[in-house]
Parts: structure tokens; sequence; C-alpha cells
């Protein structure tokens, strides 16, 4: 399996190191836009795999989409993090024209490729990927639930003093802070989670998750990588493994949640030809209020994304 990561800054090279030590494909190439940047990381990554014990190969190069040719997934991170201060739709402007670009040049050589979007701000980045691609929704969707999923599991781990393993959940809607933790489908080794906590505490780490990457920002000046990074790279080995794993992903809704063509959060099955299947939940009225809100920010997001594309036009 050849995996192409776009983005050689923290979270691409964190994907690619994943991707490699975990050795989830055999051929990995980095790609970036600074020259050497990728050729360094790349390097740095494979010379770690004789102490560590992987043979995946890493390679890296500087805007050369030719060497991805055929890759079976792209990871796309390309694009300027936020700083402190800025929300994620801060960046739309800038990257939407880098995703663009990118997206053209992985498609052009990887016509077939499954294609990741990690670039912020995530749902309306994937829709951009979507419009340049023009691959149906089962090919080209976004990574935020497993993080923000994985951000809220770590948080209740902490509070519950119990492993995060044994945390499972499943969260919504747009990634940013209207995005849609639900309580009332996790549990904690199988028992509901609100029969091991209190309300007030369950709120608070419900709060502390929708506004995660911010709480990061604020403390590091640059947006996470360590996360983002592994949960691009745990979506490549559901794919690339054919796993069929359940995780909450960003793919353009097609009337399920009664959602017709806006690019929100939602459980889904994972395999070999990308989304499976998309699951539906019978969300009671206060959760759906919540991801109508969430819907309604989102489309916002894109819709300025479009009044753009037409002004440019
Ligand atoms: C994250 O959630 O860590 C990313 O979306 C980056 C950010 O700016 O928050």
């Amino acid at each position: 399996m050849k995996v192409t990561v776009v983005g050689a800054g923290n979270v691409g090279a964190t994907c690619a190191d994943v991707l490699a030590t975990r050795e989830i494909a055999n051929e990995i190439v980095l790609v970036d836009i600074k020259e050497g940047f990728a050729e360094g990381k790349a390097l740095d990554i494979w010379q770690k795999a004789p102490i560590i014990g992987y043979d995946s190969r890493t390679v890296g190069v500087t805007s050369d989409y030719a060497r991805t040719a055929d890759s079976d997934v792209v990871v796309i991170t390309s694009g300027l993090p936020r700083k402190p201060g800025m929300t994620r739709d801060d960046l739309i402007s800038t990257n939407a024209g880098i995703v663009k670009s990118v997206t053209e040049q992985v498609v052009k050589y990887s016509p077939n490729a499954i294609i990741i979007i990690v670039s912020n701000p995530l749902d309306v980045m994937t829709y951009q990927a979507h419009l340049t691609s023009g691959l149906p929704r089962e090919k080209v969707f976004g990574m935020a639930g497993i993080l923000d999923t994985a951000r809220y599991r770590a948080f209740l781990a902490e509070a519950l003093n119990v492993s995060p393993k044994d945390i499972q959940a499943v969260l919504m809607g747009g990634h940013g802070d209207t995005m849609v933790p639900l309580p009332r489908y996790t549990t904690v080794g199988g028992i509901p989670v609100t029969e091991l906590i209190d309300k007030a505490t369950l709120d608070a780490i419900v709060q502390r998750t929708a506004q995660g990457g911010g709480e990061l920002v604020k403390l590091m000046g640059t947006s996470a990588w360590y996360a983002p990074g592994a949960a691009a790279a745990q979506m490549v080995e559901a794919i690339v493994r054919d796993q069929r794993r359940v995780f909450p992903v960003c793919i353009k809704l097609e009337g399920e949640y009664g959602i017709d063509g806006v690019y929100l959060g939602a459980p889904v099955i994972l395999g070999k030809n990308g989304i499976e299947k998309v699951i539906e939940l019978q969300l009671n009225d206060e959760e759906k209020a919540l991801l109508e809100t969430s819907r309604g920010h989102v489309k916002e997001v894109m819709d300025a994304l479009d009044n753009m594309s037409k002004a440019s036009a």
C-alpha cells in the first residue's frame, strides 16, 4: 500500500511517523512546498526504523507530485495553523487556495486515491476538496471526530481515573465550538458514563472538549499535532487494512439526520472503499437542536467559501 501525506509540518510529519512506526503502509511519501523540508523529515523517520524496528519506507519530496502517483490513500494536512485569538474559520481564505491546488495535484497523479482532509477549517476544507476533486463523498472526507472524541475520552479517563482504552464515545457536528459530544452514547467498559460521573463534571468535560483545540493553541502558540496526526493515521489504517472501524468522520450528509449537502461529523463505518456506511443515531430533541446549531454554523462558512470562489472566478 502506498500512502501520501501532503504537508510535512507538525501534523503531517506526525501522521507519517505513526504510519511508518506502526507499519500501516509499506511506502509513505511526504510532500511539502518548502525545499528539503519533507526530505529531511522523511529521512529522520527512516533513520528511526532500525532503532524502533519497522520497515515502512518513508521518502520526502518537494512539490514533486509525480512521486506520489498511484497512492491508495492521500492525507492533506497543508495550510496554516491558527494562532492564539484566531478561530479555525479565520484560516479559510488562505487555506482554501492551498487545499484546492494540492487536491488538483493529488487527483492528477492518484485519481483512485481516497482523500482524507486535515486542514482547517476542517469541514469547509473537506467541502473544498470535494468540489475540486469531483470525488464522491465516500472517497473524500475529513478527520476531526477521532481527534475530538480522543480529547473527550482522555478528559473522562482522567476524571474517572480509568484507562482511556475503555472509554467508547461518539461525537457529531462541525469541528469547532459547536461540535456535539454525545454523553448518552458514551460508555466506560460498557457502563453508561452517566452512571459513573456527576452531571456538572460531565458538562464541564463536554465544554472543554468543544474548546479542546483552542486550549492547546493558547498553551503552545500554535495548533496541536500529536493527537491530530495519530488520528489521521488511524483513519488510514482502517482503510488500508479494511478494518470496518466505526468512527466519527466529517462527511457530506445526504439526507441523513434530515440534513442535505452539509459537511458534518457523523459516525460511519470506515473500510477499504472509504466510507462504507453512514450510521444514523436516534438523537433526542436536545441533541437534534445542538446538531442543527452546528449545521447552521458550518453552512455559513461553506457559503462564505462559495462566495469567495464566485468573486475570484
Ligand atoms: C485541533 O483541533 O487541534 C485542530 O483543529 C487545530 C486547531 O487549530 O485547533
